[in-house]
């Protein structure tokens, strides 16, 4: 019996501390909401982008979506550059604005409608998801 009074708010402390530690990304270690953003937008949208080699866009329909695809990994750079971890943080933002860079080359080769030079701006883009991975990515 006496033991509940006490237990309580000892579980809403803990409760509390692992609600702050969620805040904030501690050490090298990045926040979860950077698998959401890879999982909601950079992955589907880095398809899109990747896929103009295994099938060229047929019309402005498909280009658009390209172009489209390429503005949302602007944006999802932009948004995990706000992630960087607190140690080790120069890389990441680094890294970041280097995705940020290739998508928006990848999206002005596809208001070209160049095949090529999204090809080549998806390799550069690629390279930064790669430089990130390995340097971030927990195994
Ligand atoms: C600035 C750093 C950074 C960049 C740039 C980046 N990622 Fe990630 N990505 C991460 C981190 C960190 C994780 C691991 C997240 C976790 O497990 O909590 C991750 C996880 C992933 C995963 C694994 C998802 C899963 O289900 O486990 C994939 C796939 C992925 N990223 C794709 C990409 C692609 C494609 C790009 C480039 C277009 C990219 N990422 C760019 C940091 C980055």
């Amino acid at each position: 019996m006496r033991a509940v009074p006490v237990l309580v708010p000892i579980t809403v402390l803990l409760f509390l501390a692992n609600a702050a530690a969620a805040q904030q990304p501690s050490g090298s270690r990045p926040a979860a909401s950077v698998l959401e953003l890879m999982k909601s937008i950079v992955i589907p949208a880095s398809d899109a982008v990747f896929g103009v080699g295994k099938e060229a866009p047929k019309n402005d329909k498909d280009w658009t979506a390209v172009q489209d695809s390429a503005a949302k990994l602007t944006d999802a750079a932009k948004l995990l550059m706000r992630q960087a971890p607190s140690t080790d943080g120069a890389n990441w933002v680094k890294y970041s604005n280097a995705m940020s860079a290739a998508a928006e080359t990848a999206g002005k080769a596809a208001k070209a409608k160049n095949v090529e030079a999204v090809l080549d701006a998806g390799d550069v883009l690629y390279g930064t998801c790669d430089d990130c991975h390995k340097r971030y990515m927990k195994k």
